[in-house]
């Protein structure tokens, strides 16, 4: 019975997502879930694949290069670990590929004329195969004729790379898009015409896509189509540009038409048709008068990518759930454990390091995996860590390391310490293909997309879901119950929407902000789950503001800070209905009884709490242990709204960087 539906779901009748997912349901519900990982990963990476990497292509009387490296550099927010283009200069297509940013591919390319007026381009942010020139894209067959640049993820390419390695088709990356590449020229010499070779290889194809394909044998026509991941054509004089996303295409034009699933647009000099990739009836599409702000178009309408990243959080928590969890059985699948899962089921101890907000997550999952997984838990900083001879045992311990970069020096430091001393190393990652991500025996991918402001919100939340992922993972390898279980699991789906109910009261927020901006000193002050949040919520504003903020748990206030409360010293608390709410309000009278202001982070319908603070911002009601994943979005929204107000340089504090490389 298994192997019949894993052969239903691999065969090419099956062709859409919907009926996959009815599958998966199915599946999930009622067989072991050892068969359903690979899978699950797949899926991951599939819906994960809609929010990164960048589209860019071009055909008219203009010379390409210098469109596409525009359109690839407005694009770079959606993937940055590598990028490529291919044009077409008369006599052959240029290809020209590298890892790294769009300042390299642009370095690399500097002397070459590419003095052609067709071109495609990608920037690529890794899902299949690590970031390298090699991985990166346009992806093309073994004769360099047909060029390929992918937005999406090909379900099915093992089949689809197996059969035609049968026919004698060879494969360079370790992506899925090579395959399209190989299977449009397989139609491509069968006869087909560039247009109809694309539709052919696409009808094979299980999963999502936007794609732009050019050949060298017909040099003079692009080849774009959609499946569930955003393409767009721009109609500027005398030039068409292709992109995945506008921001691209404005610089040039607004008169921009947006493909739907299932079509496919044949680009030449002299305009497009537009098809329906099964049975060729020509579609009339509307042309859109697009109005953004083109300056503002990098981050899309948001002024700071930022707060582009705080307002993501609701689709970055779903992309880091998507195909792992399971409301219904209460279980989390975590295929990146598959290989160690037994080894897991013995552990006794688990060591979690990491720097910055990542340590921040990881003392959360402290609370956690301790009170649900039953599993001791002790938490260092990586620059610690790694001096302070951590005594580790090789057949009780893990070593599982939280990095959003996947290359912060000290992290890295103890995978290798771990290695060292023979104990398991783990990683929760937001980078694939990281250094981290290549030195832990397994781990997690957040699949939280790029982040680019230097202070982390979106994979922050990302990671304490990863964590919590993580605790239904191993406390159901222990005693946690399958009631326990289904409740986190479905707390844990409630958790986007929550989200942006605080986020929707960031005006409220903002105006707070301003109130406050004339302060240099604050507290922050939170309990148990909270706690870490107090720190993280102080680190913000001090990273983004240069504002003196120092957090800690509220029961340490009466050990030494009261003495520096008074007016001018405002305290906030992260005062959540949970089991220490009454602790935390007793806390609050005493910085009231020294004139001490007072904002509070609090649980709707609470009416106590106003009348102890000034001020006061509610989030929704939840699990005690998912509390923070809520209660620190007011926290990242009132930093922001500070530092915004002080006029600072909010996505590039001073004397910090993104990542930490070195010592
Ligand atoms: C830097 C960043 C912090 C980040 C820390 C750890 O200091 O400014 O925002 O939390 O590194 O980075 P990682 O990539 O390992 O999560």
């Amino acid at each position: 019975m298994v192997f019949y539906i894993v052969n239903l779901i691999l065969s090419p009748h099956v062709e859409n997502t919907k009926f996959y997912l009815i599958i998966k349901i199915i599946f999930v519900s009622n067989f072991p879930s050892i068969f359903i990982h690979s899978l699950d990963i797949s899926l991951a990476l599939h819906y994960n694949a809609f929010i990164m990497c960048g589209i860019v292509g071009c055909i008219g009387t203009k010379k390409a290069k210098p469109i596409l490296l525009d359109g690839l550099r407005r694009l770079e927010y959606r993937g940055y670990d590598s990028a490529g283009l291919a044009v077409w200069d008369g006599q052959t297509v240029n290809l020209a590929k590298t890892k790294g940013r769009v300042a390299d591919l642009a370095e690399l390319v500097r002397e070459q004329a590419l003095a052609g007026t067709v071109g495609i381009a990608h920037t690529r942010w890794a899902t299949h195969g690590e970031p390298s020139a090699k991985n990166a894209h346009p992806q093309t067959d073994e004769d360099k004729n047909v060029f390929v640049v992918h937005n999406g993820i090909v379900e099915n390419y093992k089949p689809l790379k197996q059969k035609l390695e049968q026919l004698g088709h060879c494969f360079q990356s370790e992506t899925d898009t090579e395959v399209l590449a190989h299977l449009v020229e397989h139609f491509l010499k069968q006869g087909a015409d560039l247009e109809h070779a694309v539709k052919q290889a696409l009808r094979r194809v299980r999963g999502t896509y936007a794609v732009l394909v050019m050949a060298a044998s017909e040099p003079d026509t692009l080849i774009a189509a959609r499946f569930s991941s955003p393409l767009r054509i721009g109609m500027a004089d005398g030039q068409i540009i292709v992109a995945s996303d506008p921001s691209a295409i404005l610089s040039h034009t607004t008169q921009v038409i947006t493909l739907s699933d299932g079509e496919v647009a044949t680009i030449n000099r002299g305009g497009y048709t537009i098809t329906n990739i099964t049975n060729d009836e020509v579609i009339n599409k509307d042309v859109d008068a697009i109005e953004w702000d083109v300056s503002a178009i990098n981050k899309g309408a948001f002024e700071h990518f930022m707060l582009k990243e705080i307002f993501e959080q609701p689709e970055t928590l779903q992309n880091s759930f998507r195909g792992r969890l399971d409301p219904e059985s209460g279980l989390a699948v975590l295929g990146g454990l598959e290989s160690v899962a037994e080894q897991l089921r013995r552990i006794k101890r688990i060591h979690i390091v990491a720097c910055g907000t990542a340590y921040h997550a990881g003392l959360i999952g402290e609370y956690m995996l301790e009170e649900y997984a039953g599993i001791p838990v002790e938490v260092g900083i990586g620059s610690e860590f790694r001096y302070r001879n951590a005594v580790l045992d090789p057949e009780n311990d893990v070593v599982l390391v939280i990095s959003q970069s996947g290359e912060t020096a000290d992290t890295l430091a103890a995978v290798r310490e771990a290695k060292e001393k023979g104990v398991l190393s783990l990683g929760i990652v937001n980078v694939v293909g990281s250094t981290i991500a290549q030195e832990t025996k397994a781990g997690v991918y957040n699949h939280a997309g790029p982040e680019i402001g230097v202070a982390s919100t979106k994979v922050f939340v990302s990671q304490l879901a990863v964590l919590a992922l993580l605790t239904i993972f191993l406390g159901r390898q222990r005693q946690m119950s399958l009631v326990v279980g289904k409740r986190i699991a479905q707390a844990l789906a409630a958790l986007p929407e929550q989200i942006q109910a605080i986020l929707n009261q960031s005006e409220a927020i903002k105006k707070m902000a301003r109130a406050y901006s004339g302060y240099k000193d604050f507290f922050y002050l939170g309990r148990k789950y909270n706690f870490p949040i107090a720190i993280e919520g102080a680190l913000k504003l001090k990273e983004i503001t240069y504002r003196h903020a120092e957090g800690g748990p509220s029961g340490e206030l009466k050990h030494g800070p009261l003495a520096m409360i008074d007016e001018s010293f405002p305290t906030v608390f992260i005062c959540p209905q949970d089991s220490v709410y009454d602790k935390n309000v007793s806390n609050m009278e005493e910085v009231r009884a020294r004139h001490g202001r007072i904002i509070a982070v609090a649980t709707e319908g609470n009416g106590e709490v106003k009348s102890l603070a000034q001020d006061v911002i509610y989030i929704p009601k939840t699990l005690e242990m998912l509390t923070p994943i809520l209660s620190v979005v007011p926290l990242q929204l009132f930093a922001y709204h500070m530092a915004r107000e002080l006029g600072l340089d909010i996505d590039k504090p001073r004397n910090i960087a993104k990542s930490a490389t070195v010592e």
